[in-house]
């Protein structure tokens, strides 16, 4: 039966557990952005000293924000649009905003994915040559002079794209048990074998050592510049897939009863430690290419894009003893880790139609997933694939996520004035209690230190550009693509429910005796873990 939005809860599809949940968090989590986003974030940044900001960050902004997001869509059930709706009727619109924010990533993580997945195949015979860069954008992609959109596809990436999408769309058809659940659970493991067995290999290559010194050196006087702690902000946010609505929908198909915070912790540290693999992995083979080279090792770390996995790490693999077994299981893994991230990315945007429009899951995979094929065919199988999604992945992650980071903590904390509700909602819940603590970092700070972040970004954009690309290329693709997701907001906020979305009690019911109790905690700080006011819980 369909996923409906109405009144009885049970008709919303459930994880099968816990652990079903957990996978698929950590499987949103895990993606691109920690096989080759942290490596050169972190060498850029002070190497060994950016684990400081790291984890100041990640205390400070990701942990609270990714319960701030778990206890919306928990208590109030929903993709965005409905859970945000159901705190207030106008904040719908901030959970259409996201969905724009999702289709846009979708469109573009799916290209990277089709890309990954025939390096996968090229990486057996080592299909890329010695000129790594010139396969790279002339052979590969085909990518012309300048920036600008054209309707010239690509075979060699069309094909592998629409074989993406195929996929998306016969696991989301399938649901979210049947479907998205249990592709995180054949992934994860095999991605979590994958890449140990890739890393521990790894640091036994000659002059691994150089690329571990490199890494985690730790130029301590580089803390004092605030670059670098607005660069362990910004990842944190990416890589924890918080503020932009997939842990929110991901939440709202958990039981009634369902530990948040101690599962929070759980996915994010899972996710910080694929992250130190990864950094790992690709600095012990950037150390084994400088010593064999005779070179330091700076020149290799490259841009922390595209760059890192498609042009140095085959140039390194070619050079090494077993190059096709660091090929293959290197991207096959970011395969692995990119495509449980686009699930969640689809999604949101899947549930969201299916709660507003009362549709099945076969519907939405048809209805919402088969244009958003189609959309990044158009996009992103011609040969202007890279500048388009270049500068549309930086905006949106940039701009998209951090103003629905901030909207989302201002509204939801100061505007409803929701936070109390939220911190007994999560406590009466979790084994590990929550309290004004966490308000202040998830409410306050972690929206401050976005604003700073956003004009930080915005000044340095206005001064310098991006990439020496065409203004007008940016207006377009970087600016068009936040005003398309503000277009999605309006809109879609303003057509009818066809659904009752208000109809509808927040989780868990507070009786009195526990609110009585709750309204104290915070001052006496009572054990809740010990009431347990629920039948049915997740295993
Ligand atoms: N969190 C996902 C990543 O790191 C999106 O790539």
């Amino acid at each position: 039966m369909a996923a409906r939005a109405g009144a009885d809860p049970e008709a919303r599809p459930h994880w099968s557990g816990q652990m079903g949940f957990v996978l698929s968090a950590i499987g949103s989590a895990v993606g691109l952005g920690n096989l080759w986003r942290f490596p050169a974030v972190a060498y850029e940044n002070g190497g060994g000293a950016f684990l400081i900001p790291y984890l100041v960050a990640f205390f400070t902004a990701g942990v609270p924000i990714l319960w701030l997001d778990y206890a919306i869509g928990h208590r109030y059930r929903g993709s965005p649009p409905l859970a945000l709706r159901r705190i207030q009727r106008r904040f719908e619109a901030l959970g259409w905003f996201q969905v724009g924010l999702n289709v846009l990533i979708s469109l573009f993580y799916a290209a990277l994915l089709a890309w990954s997945a025939s390096y996968f195949v090229f990486a057996f015979t080592r299909r890329w040559g010695a000129d790594t860069e010139t396969f790279f954008y002339d052979t590969y992609l085909r990518r012309p002079a300048g920036a600008g959109f054209n309707l010239d596809f690509v075979p060699a990436t069309a094909g592998p794209l629409a074989l993406v999408w195929l996929a998306v769309i016969v696991i989301i058809a399938l649901g979210v048990r049947r479907g998205v659940e249990r592709a995180n659970v054949v992934f994860i493991p095999l991605l979590t074998v994958a890449f140990v067995l890739l890393v521990g290999r790894s640091m036994y290559l000659p002059g691994a050592e150089t690329g571990l010194d490199a890494l985690f050196t730790p130029n301590l006087h580089r803390l004092l510049e605030p670059s670098i702690w607005i660069a362990a902000y910004g990842q944190i946010f990416f890589t924890l897939s918080i503020s932009y609505g997939i842990m929110m929908t991901y939440s709202s198909y958990r039981r009634r009863k369902a530990n948040q915070t101690t599962t929070g912790l759980v996915v994010a540290l899972a996710n910080g430690s694929f992250e130190m693999l990864a950094g790992i992995g690709v600095f012990c083979a950037l150390g084994f290419m400088a010593a064999k080279e005779g070179s330091p090792i700076d020149h290799l770390v490259g841009d922390s894009g595209a760059g890192l996995a498609f042009i140095t790490y085959p140039r390194v693999v070619s050079e090494m003893p077993s190059s096709a077994f660091f090929g293959v299981v290197f991207f096959g893994s970011m395969f692995m880790a990119g495509f449980t991230s686009l699930l969640s990315n689809v999604q949101v945007v899947v549930a969201s139609a299916q709660d507003k429009f009362n549709l099945s899951a076969r519907q939405a995979a048809l209805f919402v997933c088969g244009p958003m094929a189609v959309f990044s065919l158009l996009l992103f199988g011609t040969t202007s694939a890279f500048y388009t999604l270049d500068v549309m992945d930086h905006w949106v992650n940039n701009v998209g996520i951090v103003v629905s980071a901030v909207a989302l903590s201002v509204l939801v904390v100061w505007v409803a004035r929701k936070g109390r509700e939220l911190t007994y909602h999560l406590t009466v819940l979790s084994t590990l209690s929550v309290g004004r603590i966490w308000r202040s970092f998830a409410g306050t700070f972690g929206p401050f230190v976005l604003v700073v972040w956003l004009v930080q970004w915005l000044y340095s954009t206005y001064a310098n550009g991006y990439h020496s690309y065409p203004r007008w290329f940016l207006i377009a693709d970087g600016w068009g693509a936040i005003a398309v997701c503000g277009l999605v907001g309006v809109v879609f906020t303003v057509l009818p429910w066809r659904s009752q979305p208000d109809d509808f009690t927040p989780w868990p019911e507070f009786s009195p005796q526990v609110a009585q109790r709750l309204a104290h905690w915070e001052d006496t700080l009572l054990d809740l873990s010990a009431d347990d006011p629920f039948e049915a819980g997740e295993k």
